[in-house]
């Protein structure tokens, strides 16, 4: 809840909304911000405090809106600078903040600064916004350096007049030159721009990007998919020239009462809290778990881990067990713990998911991360146990990962499929027309209107767990973990305790009263389930 003495943020729930699969208000198959204002409701009774709203700007969706073209105007598609500011307004009066997406790394290749680099000259300063330059090869014929681009394929593309341009992602998202003091004041006024709107923070996308090497060197043999982790000075990735530029956005928020920044930030664990120093991010999304396998000892150390990490700069760990470039967790953790889930979609072999364990399993890691102290952000989605899509149909497929990786990569479109919220229709309840990417069958029985009639449903479960953590879980004093072999166990002020049983067989039931349990248990905790615990010194 905004407001209070303790910053909000530091024990937030937030629901990260994916705004083209969200709710469709004007039937055009793609989610908007007027269907998120009329389902703001549903998110006041789960019971979030905060929403962070994916791209929603001017954007030709190349890369489901990271390629901005106007970072000041919505996507017509998604609503007008209107819809956006009567969203925050609205939110506001049910409690709940609105974060927005900052994407500094690059812009669309069809932003206006861009299109006018095109048109200008080699060495114009309309080019000098973003990295130009001349090729190798007798002719320039061959790239600047070496370097790939995250989605696969060299990440520099020839244009007419023989330069070449610099893309970590998509030939379609330019990176800036932040050396350039031009695309520092620009971010320096969308910032302010959005903080005015009354904004309560902001997600930075590619947050460990921006700033490059002077000499643009090779990297060399190191696969260049492990270089950001095993490379020490990378030439694109986890610069500490990236941090003034942090602290100078610090110092902008800091003019905004309780506005907070969230950094995406792959980058190694003992790297991470450089983010998180008193004046640079407020926050920096923990992915160790959106890593780990189903597993207490993994669980047990990276929660741990997290902890250090957070202490160590005065600030509190973030949860995530899912996001819209990740496999959804229920289908990771039907899956062998040694399978790589993102490979596993289009190699399969598909047999190998187990359903059941999968959701069984996302249900108590759900209220793993709902106890931990921090803040936890759910994905769209989260709260209903949807399954990643693993099935879609080649020709559907938006992820530019597809095409970019020779069709070696199935992307993400898997779990960005449109939320259900009935069991019936052509879009069930998204919006009047079918959608966007296509819903599978199986989606109708998980809809939104079917899950709140069934009291042991995801979504009652996600709701009696954000209720309680709401009401209990307001003190994050005397964390402890125990460490057991395939438990995983916890404990925190007045006297709760988590306990996950991830072993193959039951664990005696510990004492204590049961405030809410992720599946049926008697006098033992069965594999796969998490029982929330208060003692009676609690009470
Ligand atoms: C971040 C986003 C991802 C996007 C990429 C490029 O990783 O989360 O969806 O493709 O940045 O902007």
């Amino acid at each position: 809840m905004i407001g209070g003495r303790r910053p909000w943020w530091l024990h937030a729930a937030v629901y990260q909304i994916y705004v083209r699969s969200f709710a469709d208000a004007n039937g055009d198959g793609t989610g908007d911000v007027a269907g998120i204002r009329s389902r703001l409701p549903y998110l006041a009774d789960l019971g979030i405090d905060a929403i962070w709203v994916n791209p929603w700007y001017r954007s030709p969706l190349h890369d489901g809106g990271y390629d901005v073209a106007d970072y000041r105007n919505l996507d017509p598609r998604f609503g007008t600078i209107e819809d956006a500011e009567a969203l925050i307004a609205d939110a506001r009066e049910h409690g709940i903040g609105v974060l927005v997406d900052l994407v500094p790394n690059h812009s669309s290749s069809e932003h206006p600064w861009f299109v006018e680099a095109l048109a200008s000259a080699p060495g114009s300063p309309a080019r000098a916004r973003y990295h130009f330059k001349a090729g190798r090869g007798v002719e320039g014929e061959l790239p600047p350096n070496d370097w790939l681009s995250n989605f696969g394929g060299p990440a520099w593309t020839r244009i007419d007049d023989g330069e070449w341009y610099l893309h970590l992602f998509d030939s379609s998202q330019p990176d800036f030159n932040w050396e350039n003091p031009a695309v520092i004041a620009e971010f320096d006024d969308i910032l302010r721009f959005w903080l005015d709107r009354g904004i309560a923070g902001m997600r930075v996308d590619v947050a460990p990007g921006l700033m490059k090497h002077p000499d643009f060197p090779d990297i060399g043999d190191v696969s260049q998919a492990d270089s950001a982790m095993a490379i020490k000075d990378h030439p694109f990735w986890d610069r500490d020239d990236v941090h003034p530029i942090i602290r100078r956005w610090r110092s902008i928020f800091d003019e905004y009462d309780g506005a907070m920044m969230v950094a995406e930030a792959w980058v190694r664990a003992d790297r991470l809290p450089l983010y998180l120093r008193p004046d640079e991010y407020h926050q920096a999304f923990e992915f160790d778990l959106v890593r780990a396998p189903w597993d207490a000892a993994t669980f047990t150390s990276v929660i741990g881990e997290a902890f250090a990490a957070a202490n160590a700069v005065g600030s509190t760990p973030t949860w995530v067990l899912s996001n819209h470039d990740v496999v959804r967790h229920p289908t990771r953790y039907g899956l062998p713990g040694d399978i790589d889930p993102a490979k596993w979609l289009l190699d399969g072999p598909h047999e190998l998911l187990d359903e059941e364990a999968g959701s069984r399993r996302a249900r108590a890691a759900a209220m793993i991360v709902m106890a931990l102290p921090g803040s936890v952000y759910l994905y769209q989605g989260d709260e209903l146990g949807l399954p990643e899509v693993w099935d879609l149909p080649e020709s559907v497929l938006d992820d530019p990962v597809w095409e970019n990786s020779g069709r070696r990569r199935k992307g993400r479109d898997g779990c960005r499929v449109p939320i259900p919220w009935e069991a019936t229709g052509p879009s069930l309840g998204n919006g009047a027309v079918a959608p966007w990417m296509p819903q599978p069958e199986g989606f109708a029985a998980l809809a939104v209107s079917e899950q709140l009639r069934d009291e042991d449903s995801m979504l009652n479960l996600y709701r009696s767990a954000l209720a309680i953590r709401r009401e209990r879980l307001t003190s994050d004093e005397d964390f402890e973990q125990a460490v057991s072999p395939n438990v995983v166990e916890f404990t925190r002020g007045r006297g709760f305790r988590c306990i996950v049983n991830m072993g193959t067989s039951p664990v005696p039931m510990p004492t204590g009263e049961v405030l809410l349990a992720s599946g049926s248990i008697g006098d033992e905790l069965p594999s796969d389930t998490a029982v929330w615990l208060v003692d009676s010194s609690g009470e």
